[in-house]
């Protein structure tokens, strides 16, 4: 495979391929190990048209401890600002000789359009509302190491759902496993046509009270063009999940976010801080997953 431009494309089969190898790399760096010597004198570049904390910093982790030599781009201090087109700086690019472009950027199709247009590998890192594979992907990676297994689990992702590419490569990575998918929120925030396998739960308490996995996501301000919720503060009030879940969420439920998370808006400390929260482990888990990904692809020859 050259690219990994959504789940959507995936198999069940390669993405176990992808979690098994996540696994090893996994193993490898909690012995200590730095550095593999995998991909010495390949050349990766991090191209990010919108901000990311986890996301980008896990990635130039990742190719480093691959060895890849790592280029990052910056949309504000690169010649986009003075109006070069994404094609035009693909081209620039592509002019180094890279191996990899990891590419987060607001257009939905973005990575497709890049990873139609080069020989390198290309690594979808978020684009607008339609795919964050690798999320998904260390995701999974997260669920099973805890639960060790996606069969047969209650999974449910609450809030913001209808502007989240989180929201839907969990939803075609999940749908690949024999679990049960829920949809919880308000029914501005959840589409209007979701999947046959999709549980809708307008109701907070009754979409996550015998859940195996809580899924939380932000309200996403910068997708929306009309006011879908009256306020934050009245989000959190009916849907954020705070401490009075402790009474009825499963005593072994995992709480996750894809952060950034909104402390008092979609979660409360108490809850982001508590024992059932692998929010951190699954930052964690990124580097894994995607030196995985990275392994797994090869470039076209030129
Ligand atoms: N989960 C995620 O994509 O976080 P960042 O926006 O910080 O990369």
């Amino acid at each position: 495979m050259k690219d990994l431009v959504g789940i959507k494309e995936l198999s069940r089969q390669d993405i176990e391929e992808i979690l098994n190898a996540a696994k090893a790399f996994k193993e490898v760096l909690q012995r200590d190990i730095k550095k593999v010597p995998t991909l010495r004198g390949k050349t990766a570049i991090n191209l990010f048209f919108e901000p990311s904390t986890r996301t980008r910093t896990s990635f130039e982790l990742a190719e480093k401890r691959l060895s890849l030599d790592v280029l990052n781009f910056s949309v504000s201090t690169s010649s986009v600002v003075k109006g070069e087109t994404l094609y035009d700086t693909l081209k620039t690019i592509e002019a180094y000789n890279v191996d990899y472009i990891v590419i987060r950027h607001s257009c939905s199709g973005a990575a497709k359009f890049v990873a139609n247009h080069t020989p390198a590998s290309v690594i979808n890192a978020g684009d607008g509302t339609n795919e964050h594979p690798t999320q998904a992907l260390l995701d999974a990676f997260s669920i099973l190491e805890i639960k060790g297994r996606l069969d047969g689990l209650k999974i449910a992702i609450v809030g913001d759902i209808i502007h989240s590419r989180v929201a839907r490569s969990n939803l075609y990575l999940l749908s690949q496993f024999d679990t049960e998918i829920r949809f919880v929120g308000p029914p501005t925030l959840i589409p209007e046509h979701a999947p046959d396998n999709v549980k809708i739960f307008y109701d907070l308490k009754e979409g996550i009270k015998d859940a195996d996995v809580v899924m939380l996501l932000r309200i996403q301000l910068e997708r929306q063009n009309a006011a879908f919720i009256p306020s934050l503060k009245e989000y959190f009030h009916v849907w954020g999940v705070k401490k009075d879940a402790f009474s009825y969420i499963k005593d072994d439920a995992i709480i996750m976010h894809p952060g950034p998370m909104n402390r008092g808006v979609e979660i409360s400390t108490e809850i982001a801080d508590s024992p059932h929260s692998i929010i951190l482990r699954q930052v964690t888990n990124g580097i894994a997953t995607r030196m995985a990904v990275i392994y797994l692809l090869t470039p076209r020859e030129v």
